[in-house]
């Protein structure tokens, strides 16, 4: 028999029930989260494709490793494991646990930024940073550059590997700005633009002219597993390859990495710093003792680090990979036949929206990706995220005008082994509702804000106080 259904490669042994609300309540709710999904107690979300950060589901054997964590406070038996587990995978031989990523990033960071000479300007290129490794990097006084290809920046080309880095402009700013430049860090998959994947071919020519300049190149490798995938599927030479191969070889092209393991390790709290410097290492962790805690635990329990080694061998397996893009891309084709405009083509772990283009009649100012959210909540309890003027917008000073962003999407990430198909085809049902009204749209003004990060927390209000009978004709 030809398989023509892609399969869920689990059964469900334990389950936890939906909050079901009506959209009534919905309206409610939202007001009184001030129009922002972050500000809704997650009880009343129905879907939540807020993050896959962390809110994927462990597995059995991960549940059972959990009760043979060792927590002593120094030589946990839990930490030679996942020390032995991380070696093999990646070829680094300091291994350093951290609660989450952004954590090991303020350490790498922060410990470039001291061996750099006094009055020196660093600056890190990237394929592109994400928000928190950004922030960490600027933090410490480092300039964060994105040298994303302009094709990539199209989001409706069909490029393959809208991940990759331009490697005219690596070459231009290692040559120009070399003495500079701390390392090379590449984000796999790239978050900012669709998680779409780097390819193998990009990654060698990144470490030759790493090789050729003398820099190191880091990774940020929360989704090095979806990236190995999408590498198997679309990259020419690379089809017979097991991901683990694929994954392997990416490590062993870097001189260290840094690791959200909420993404690709399937745990719910977790991240790494790694790598083959004895130098780096021994400062990292001298600094992990201050905020995080003891070199074998970093800033987790042992149960987690057991749980992270089992999370990092089931992440790798085929028919997990195979599910786990196939439903990103069952979600993604649902939308792009309903004429939904996306970042094309899929990427790893969402469904990224083109709200600018949804919505054409509002201005980024009227926070079209917003506009978006709020209504699949309403509509149908979906959560999703903006990744625009909201998120990356900067409130004018001085009586100037408030800077937008680049760009107004909207991001639908699929938590790990969460969801099932038929939740997946309730989101795009409510999409379809969603999109049948889109020219009837109103968007929504911040009244409230912080002057970092205010996504998080400002309040909104609908530009157009019609918006509530607007947004509920279809019922
Ligand atoms: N790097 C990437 C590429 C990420 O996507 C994230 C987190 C981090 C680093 C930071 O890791 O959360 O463990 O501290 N991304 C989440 C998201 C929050 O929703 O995309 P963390």
């Amino acid at each position: 028999m030809q398989q023509q259904t892609i399969i869920e490669p689990f059964r469900i042994k334990s389950v936890e029930p939906l909050g079901v609300t009506t959209a009534e309540e919905r309206m409610q709710k939202l007001e009184s989260a001030g129009w922002n999904v972050f500000g809704l107690h997650a009880d009343d979300v129905l879907i939540d494709l807020l993050t896959d950060s962390g809110t994927g589901a462990m597995s059995a054997a991960q549940w059972a490793a959990l009760m043979i964590g060792d927590e002593s406070y120094a030589g946990s038996r839990s930490f030679f494991r996942l020390e032995q587990t991380v070696r093999a995978l990646t070829h680094c031989r300091h291994v350093i646990p951290t609660h989450q990523g952004r954590a090991a990033e303020h350490i790498l960071f922060s410990l470039t930024a001291q061996r750099g000479r006094p009055g020196q300007r660093l600056v890190v290129p990237s394929n592109s940073f994400f928000d928190t490794t950004r922030a960490n990097c600027e933090w410490a006084g480092i300039e964060a550059l994105d040298l994303v290809p302009a094709e990539a920046r199209d989001h409706g080309s069909r490029i393959a590997f809208k991940g990759d880095i331009d490697l005219a402009a690596l070459e231009c700013c290692l040559r120009e700005r070399g003495d500079d430049v701390p390392f090379v860090l590449m984000t796999l998959t790239n978050n900012r633009i669709g998680g779409q994947p780097v390819s193998m071919a990009n990654l060698r020519a990144v470490r030759a002219l790493c090789d050729r300049y003398g820099k190191p190149l880091w990774l940020d490798a929360a989704r090095f597993a979806e990236n190995a995938w999408l590498v198997r599927e679309r990259e020419a030479g690379q089809g017979d390859r097991s991901p683990r191969e694929i994954a392997s070889e990416a490590f062993a092209l870097c001189d260290g990495f840094v690791m959200s393991a909420k993404k690709d390790g399937l745990v719910h709290i977790g991240g790494l710093l790694a790598c083959n410097d004895d130098a780096i290492a021994e400062q990292a962790r001298t600094q992990l003792i201050l905020t995080e805690g003891f070199p074998t635990y970093g800033g987790l329990a042992g149960r987690d680090l057991e749980a992270l080694a089992v999370g990092l061998g089931e992440v790798l397996e085929p028919d997990y990979l195979r599910y786990r893009i196939a439903s990103v891309r069952y979600l993604h084709d649902k939308l792009d036949r309903l004429g939904v405009p996306l970042v094309q083509p899929h990427g790893g772990h969402a469904v990224f929206v083109d709200a600018a283009a949804l919505y054409p009649h509002l201005d980024p100012a009227a926070l079209p990706g917003v506009a978006l959210c709020n209504a699949l909540y309403v509509e149908g309890g979906v959560r999703a995220v903006e990744i625009g003027t909201l998120m990356f917008g900067r409130a004018g000073t001085d009586g100037a005008a408030d800077e937008v962003a680049g760009e107004e999407l909207v991001r639908l990430a699929l938590p790990r082994r969460t969801y099932t198909q038929s939740h997946v085809d309730y989101v795009a049902e409510v999409f379809a509702a969603v999109f049948a009204r889109r020219g009837e749209a109103t968007g929504f003004r911040i009244v409230e804000q912080r002057p970092v990060l205010r996504a998080f927390t400002a309040r909104l209000a609908p530009l157009d106080e019609r918006w509530r009978s607007l947004s509920q004709r279809s019922r």
